[in-house]
Order: structure tokens, then C-alpha cells, then sequence
């Protein structure tokens, strides 16, 4: 194969420019011999650099193909088309989603997916969607290493957990960073609904000053939640196991902040955490709302209704979408500060 043989001192120009030109070769390796490097190229050209054109062997750069090209590859162009070609990762467990008629081939999708992202170890299918009070969802083990239990970094803490037991969301990253750099020392922190305790342990090692109380009513993800507070050597989190309802009660007018992230029913207890709030503690509130009737609207009044029942005045300090949930739905947050009125 023809090639272009240049001095290692002009290896970087060279590749800049012969891509540029589309002189270079692509999905093969340039190599290395002495102070030389050599570059495969289509043809013969000027070249503004000093080198000269000469005869050499390169080897192929393996390919992988994109999850498209191995499910066309795999099922053919009409199906290979029609299936999802989106999916969750948690760590190196990949999650995906079967249209109902490409069900008999899942297991086929499944294999593809593997060969196109050789990081990923093992392949579940959504059997369910979220589910009861401790919001779990079922899985389906389809290929790879037949395992449930997740490995997950995030700002810099490991995260544990077995996927059918307990609820997480990798997309909530976001706002536990934003959370946490909200976060000023020696606050009094609570993180409720807790699960395996993203929340609190991001906080907490950011703010390794910080008090995080984090609380967590399904058993399973409060052991994970404890191992993974031990894991991340985070001395600052008291996990505690219960109701936050039962919970609050011994914290009376206690915390600085509240991170409140259940959002289907989290307003049934917005008047126990506001109940928990000091003077000018800040509540992070959760809630689902609707493209329709204005994506805040229901549940900027179900705070302002809490805070009105419990004797305190509210102000809205920030209140923004966290993210798509479903067709014109949107998960929200709204961050309020409480303020109690002196009588
Ligand atoms: C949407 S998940 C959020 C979990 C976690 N904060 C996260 O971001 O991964 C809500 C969690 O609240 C827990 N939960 C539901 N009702 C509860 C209650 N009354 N008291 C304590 N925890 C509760 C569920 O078991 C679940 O783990």
C-alpha cells in the first residue's frame, strides 16, 4: 500500500493534513519505524511537509459497529430498523426496551448490543415499568453475564446495587451535583427518600461538614445504602431505616436543606418536612407536571398550600424541569425556602 513517510517531529501536522485532504487511508493504523512515521494514503500528491512517498504493509483498525449496523447486521435492514437503538447503561449493565413485535428476536438485539459496545458486560430488558411504594421495576436478563447487581460512579462516589430491589436513576446526576454545590458547610442535611443513597453520599462528600440524615423505607435499599455508605468512607450520613413521616417527627425545625425526590406522592408529605425546616431552611421539592396545564403550576400550588397550613411564608428560589418523563410530562424541581413567621 502507498504511503507517506515523514519525520516523527512533523507526524501530527502530517495526519492533520492528509485527513484534511482526504488523502489518508481510514480504519487503518499508521506505524512507527525509527524517527519515521508512515501514514497509508490513497494516491500520490503535493504535500506541503517534508516527506516522501513509499511502499508499505499496514493493518486494519478493527471496526465495531454502531448498535444499528449490528441489529441490520443481525436481523436484516427492515427489523434492524424497526428495533430501539437507544438504551440505559448502569455501569457496564446495559438496560433495553423491545417493541412487542421484535419480542421473539430479543435475545438476538440483546447479542447485538454486545458486539457494538464491547464495555458493556451484561444486557436487561425492562419487564415493567416503576412499581409500588419503593418504585421498583422488574428486569429480564437477555445476554452477557448473568447479573443484576450494578456498579455505578458518579462524582466521584461508587454506587452498589441490585437493579430488581431498588429504585435508581442515573439521570438524576444532575441535580444531586447541583444539590450538592448548593450545599454550604456544617448544614443540616435531609436526604429522604433516600434508596441506595445517592443523594446523601454525593452531598456528603462534597460537604464532608455537612450532617445528612438520609432516610429509606424499603429494607433492601437501606442495606445497600449502608454498604455504599461505608464504601465511599462517608462518615457524615446516619442512614436511618422508616417512614419519613415517623422519621421527621424527631426533627423538629432541624434542617438547613431537604431533598425530597419521590415524585409521584411527594406532596403527602410536604407539610411533615416543613414541619422539619429551620427558619430559612430550603426544601428541594419533586413533582411530575404536564406540558398542558403549565409544568409547574400543580405543584407550585400544592407548596404554596403546605407552607400556608403550616404557618410558614414561602419564597421560590429556583424551580426548574429535570427532565422528560413521559409524553408531555416532565419531572420538575422546585426549590423553596421556608421562612416562620414570628407571632
Ligand atoms: C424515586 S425513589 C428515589 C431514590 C433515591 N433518592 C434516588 O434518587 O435514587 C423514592 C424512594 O423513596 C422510598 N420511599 C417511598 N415512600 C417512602 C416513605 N414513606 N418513607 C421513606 N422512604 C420512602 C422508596 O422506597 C424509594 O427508594
Amino acid at each position: 500500500m502507498l504511503a507517506f513517510k515523514v519525520h516523527k517531529m512533523q507526524a501530527e501536522a502530517a495526519k492533520l493534513h492528509l485527513k484534511k485532504t482526504g488523502l489518508l487511508v481510514p480504519h487503518m493504523n499508521a506505524k512507527r519505524v525509527g524517527d519515521f512515521v508512515l501514514f497509508p494514503v490513497v494516491k500520490k500528491a503535493a504535500v506541503p511537509l517534508e516527506g516522501t512517498f513509499v511502499k508499505s504493509v499496514f493493518e486494519a483498525v478493527p471496526h465495531t459497529p454502531s448498535f444499528r449496523e449490528a441489529l441490520v447486521a443481525a436481523l436484516g435492514a427492515q427489523e434492524g430498523h424497526e428495533a430501539t437503538a437507544s438504551y440505559d447503561t448502569v455501569g457496564d449493565i446495559a438496560i433495553i426496551e423491545v417493541p412487542e413485535k421484535l419480542e421473539s428476536k430479543e435475545r438476538i438485539i440483546a447479542s447485538a448490543l454486545l458486539k457494538s459496545n464491547p464495555r458493556l458486560k451484561t444486557v436487561l430488558k425492562k419487564e415493567s415499568a416503576m412499581q409500588g411504594q419503593f418504585r421498583v421495576r422488574k428486569f429480564k436478563w437477555l445476554a452477557g453475564r448473568r447479573n443484576y447487581v450494578a456498579e455505578y460512579k458518579e462524582s466521584g462516589c461508587t454506587f452498589r446495587f441490585d437493579l430488581r430491589k431498588t429504585y435508581f436513576s442515573t439521570r438524576l446526576s444532575h441535580e444531586r451535583t447541583r444539590i450538592a454545590s448548593l450545599t454550604q458547610p456544617k448544614e443540616k442535611v435531609l436526604a429522604l427518600f433516600a434508596g441506595v443513597g445517592p443523594f446523601a453520599i454525593v452531598i456528603a462528600k462534597q460537604q464532608p461538614s455537612a450532617d445528612v440524615v438520609a432516610v429509606e423505607l424499603n429494607p433492601d435499599a437501606f442495606a445497600m445504602m449502608q454498604d455504599n455508605v461505608a464504601q465511599n468512607k462517608v462518615r457524615n450520613v446516619l442512614a436511618l431505616k422508616g417512614d419519613v413521616r415517623a422519621v421527621l417527627k424527631k426533627y423538629p425545625k432541624w434542617a438547613d436543606r431537604a431533598c425530597m425526590p419521590l415524585p409521584h406522592t411527594g406532596y403527602d408529605f410536604l407539610d411533615d418536612v416543613i414541619a422539619a425546616m429551620k427558619d430559612g431552611g430550603v426544601v428541594h421539592f419533586y413533582g411530575f407536571g404536564g406540558e398542558a396545564e403549565g409544568v409547574f403550576t400543580l405543584n407550585l400550588a400544592k407548596v404554596k398550600s403546605a407552607c400556608k397550613r403550616q404557618g410558614v411564608a414561602c419564597t421560590i428560589l429556583e424551580k426548574r424541569v429535570v427532565r422528560p418523563y413521559a409524553p408531555a410530562v416532565f419531572q420538575v424541581v422546585i426549590d423553596f425556602q421556608v421562612r416562620r413567621i414570628q407571632s
